[in-house]
């Protein structure tokens, strides 16, 4: 018999939720929030807020869009954090009470496990390869930055992450001092593809071992910046290609050579990459190419399980459902990575 699992997402600006057959994908529901734009960065209550208005349409969606009734839904999965305080109670709240309501397991997930297990979601009549275990993954979001050996679904261990900001903070701080809205880093990418990488070069941080650092890139980007607008107002308007691939570059070096360095220390020649950032176009081919030269099997994920979305929610709970992991209803969200 099929399980059905509904997976619901609200961890932070995007309000999704998904449904599974199995490990097959049959709905995948994001609501992106566009009220956060002018803010120049996510604003905790107006998130919050924007999930109570768009979590019944979006979960209402999801399960017409499957073609399956509700009470044909064997769980209900959530993230559990970590993420906004609000923004995860919305999603919580309303998974414990439709759990309750219809009588069936409630499954919390980890949202940055949910990241990696994107990977073994499968679409309709068309098997995608999955990646075998154990695997290097370089999850890269906006609130994340980590290299883990994934040894199984649930059996993750961190062996670099970053010491101040994370990937998408650079991308998304970098577009702010170059005058572009929130979220930036898909802005950067765009302008980046019409621009010379080497153009212009910032001082990047060389941490030992597998952490990563972008405050540094950040604040010798700003300063950059800072003194070629002192000389030329319009440095930015008449740069703005080069300017993009040259930041762009330094933050997919920095994240490249680490991973690089993970295989060759843990000897694994299997990688992977999840998370917001991993939509980024010179990411992907940078790890297509270092694949290519170094003997790698490489996994980059479908662009709708890049960012946040529930179907990586909807497919970690399936594994969870097939080795009975239930939640009780006095489960409460977290905020910060578990250690
Ligand atoms: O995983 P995600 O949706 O949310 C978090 O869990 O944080 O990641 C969002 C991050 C943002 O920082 C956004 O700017 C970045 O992913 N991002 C990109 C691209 N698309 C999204 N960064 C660079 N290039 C992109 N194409
Ligand atoms: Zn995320």
């Amino acid at each position: 018999m099929s399980i059905y699992i509904l997976g619901i997402e609200s961890s932070c600006d995007d309000t999704s939720a998904s449904v599974l057959r199995d490990n097959v994908l049959l709905s995948n529901v994001i609501a992106s929030q566009k009220v956060h734009q002018k803010f120049g960065g996510v604003v905790p209550e107006l998130a919050s807020r924007a999930h109570q208005q768009n979590i019944i349409p979006v979960i209402d969606t999801a399960i017409k869009e499957a073609n399956i009734r509700k009470n044909q839904i064997s769980a209900i999965a959530f993230t559990r954090g970590p993420g906004l305080l609000g923004s995860l109670l919305v999603g919580t709240s309303f998974a414990k009470a439709f759990a309750l309501s219809l009588g069936i397991p409630l499954i919390e997930v980890d949202h940055l496990q949910g990241h990696i297990l994107a990977h073994f979601v499968q679409y309709p009549n068309a098997p995608q390869k999955t990646p075998e275990f154990p695997f290097l993954c370089l999850t890269v979001s906006g609130g994340h930055t980590q290299i883990s050996i994934v040894r199984d679904y649930f059996k993750m261990e961190v062996v670099g992450s970053t010491i101040d900001d994370a990937a998408g903070e650079a991308f998304d701080k970098s577009a702010k001092i170059l005058g572009l809205p929130y979220p930036g880093g898909p802005l950067i990418d765009k302008y980046a593809k019409e621009g010379n990488p080497l153009a212009f070069k910032f001082s990047e941080a060389h941490l030992p071992e597998l952490d990563f650092s972008f405050s540094g890139l950040k604040t010798s980007f700003l300063y950059f910046v800072r003194d070629k607008l002192k000389e030329n107002p319009s440095f930015i308007e008449a740069n703005l290609p080069d300017l993009c691939a040259s930041i762009q570059q330094a933050i997919v070096h920095s994240l490249i050579e680490k991973v690089l360095k993970a295989t060759h220390k843990y000897q694994i020649k299997t990688i992977a990459v999840a998370g917001g950032v991993s939509a980024n176009s010179s990411l992907r081919s940078s790890l297509i190419k270092l694949g290519e030269t170094n003997d790698l099997e490489v996994f980059i994920p479908s662009f709708e399980f890049t960012t946040d979305n529930a179907a990586m929610i909807a497919i970690a709970g399936y594994y969870k459902y097939l080795l009975g992991e239930f939640s009780t209803q006095e489960i409460r969200p977290y905020t910060r990575q578990k250690s």
